[in-house]
């Protein structure tokens, strides 16, 4: 197992994987141990952020960050992230989720489980102080505006979005769906990368934006 280019991330080659000291998987991921700790690989076509570092991301913050994730699930990408992170809120909306993210957040110690509507900042900021990093993946009409009124009240230095084009508009292209919530972005911030990763998770584009 080798450093890869992204800080806090290894590789063997084909595969990424965080280190972690949790034996146990989160979502079937396999899991190598070593005299370091337990490697779990990083599956792309589960977590739209490794979809994106397959398809060449370059930016990658996440390494003793502070990161607000809205749209935890129950935590398959919220798993590795906190393998690099120093803390992680993860937001979610579904009680049912959150069962299971409670019980990973119970062997992470650095995982902040809050049951919340990420359009509902105002709670959210009882809990969260200052993210550096803020990463959604939330699959709803309005993710573009969740995404900003996010990005303006915590005013992290970058933000990843996983844009979800079919639930914006079943109608029109993925493409034209992407430009248009880039346009609705660049109104207000820089857009550093726009990845297409439909390879691994159709539909998707995956937005770094600079805060
Ligand atoms: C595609 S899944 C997220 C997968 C997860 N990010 C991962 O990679 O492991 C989208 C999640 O967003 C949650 N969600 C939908 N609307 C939400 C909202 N308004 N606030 C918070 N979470 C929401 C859903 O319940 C679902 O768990």
């Amino acid at each position: 197992m080798k450093k890869s280019r992204y800080p806090g991330v290894f590789t063997d080659r084909k595969h990424f994987y965080t280190l972690s000291e949790d034996k146990e998987d989160v979502y079937g991921e396999k899991v190598i141990k070593n005299k370091k700790g337990y490697f779990h690989q990083w599956v792309p076509f589960r977590s739209k952020l490794c979809a994106a570092m397959h398809m060449k991301l370059k930016s990658f913050p996440f390494k003793n960050s502070n990161v607000l994730y809205l749209g935890a699930s129950t935590g398959t990408t919220v798993s590795h992230v906190s393998d690099m992170a120093k803390w992680v809120w993860a937001v979610e909306i579904s009680p049912i989720s959150m069962n299971k993210l409670v019980k990973l957040a119970e062997r992470r110690k650095n995982i902040i489980p809050i049951l919340e509507d990420a359009r509902n900042t105002d709670a959210i900021s009882l809990w969260v102080s200052r993210p550096e990093v803020i990463y959604q993946d939330i699959s709803q009409r309005d993710q573009v505006d969740i995404f900003l009124k996010n990005m303006e009240r915590f005013s992290p230095s970058i933000g990843f979005l996983m844009l979800k084009t079919r639930t914006i508009d079943m109608r029109s292209q993925p493409k034209e769906v992407m430009i248009k919530s880039k346009k609705k972005i660049e109104e207000y911030y820089d857009i550093k990368e726009v990845i297409n990763i439909s390879r691994f998770q159709k539909d998707h584009y995956a937005f770094v934006v600079i805060g």
